[in-house]
């Protein structure tokens, strides 16, 4: 992955609108031996998530190992990006933190996809808060919103189905 293109992308992500535009987010950008780190925690995540995917198969949209094997290894992506926002104990303040902060996500996500790189907002890894705090260094003045991984994607997966995909259920029209 070429280093602009990241920064094209990391622009685009501090490029979202926020609340009282206080532009709330940082990014770790989290490569080598600390990515791996990452990798073999969030595989115990999903080893320890999945345990009764054997007996519930339909629970899986893919089976256990394969889950576990691409956790452990993020997907085979070269880095993964930490995405944090200011913390509060405001609900106010908190709630709009995490607003402003996920709208960068999606920017971010928006431009990786116009760049051919693929990503997945991904909150599944959060499951051992203190292991990231620890391994990054993250202080409690920082709420961890997301991690996504990163890279020239293997296969473009199809688009999920909506639920409504007609809006007839999700949107109300008022007058
Ligand atoms: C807040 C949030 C958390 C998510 N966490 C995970 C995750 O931990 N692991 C994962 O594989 N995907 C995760 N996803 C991706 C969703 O599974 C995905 O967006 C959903 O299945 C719909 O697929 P689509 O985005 O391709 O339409 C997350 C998405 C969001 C918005």
């Amino acid at each position: 992955m070429k280093k602009e293109d990241l920064l094209k992308i990391l622009d685009a992500a501090n490029w979202a609108p926020s609340a009282l535009n206080l532009q709330p987010w940082e990014f770790l950008i989290v490569s080598g031996d600390k990515k791996n780190k990452m990798g073999k925690n969030y595989g115990r995540i999903v080893d320890k998530y999945t345990k009764d995917w054997d007996e519930a198969p339909d629970k899986a949209f893919m089976p256990r190992n394969e889950f576990i094997n691409f956790a452990n290894v993020y997907g085979d992506a070269p880095i993964v990006i930490v995405i944090l926002t200011e913390a509060s104990s405001d609900p106010v303040y908190r709630k709009a933190y995490l607003e402003s902060t996920s709208a960068a996500i999606e920017n971010m996500l928006l431009a990786a996809a116009a760049l051919g790189l693929g990503g997945c907002w991904m909150t599944g890894p959060l499951g051992d808060e203190k292991h990231l705090r620890d391994l990054l260094e993250i202080p409690a003045t920082r709420e961890i919103v997301a991690i996504t991984p990163l890279g020239y994607p293997a296969v473009i997966p199809q688009p999920r189905p909506r639920q409504d995909p007609d809006l007839t259920k999700k949107v109300k029209w008022l007058d």
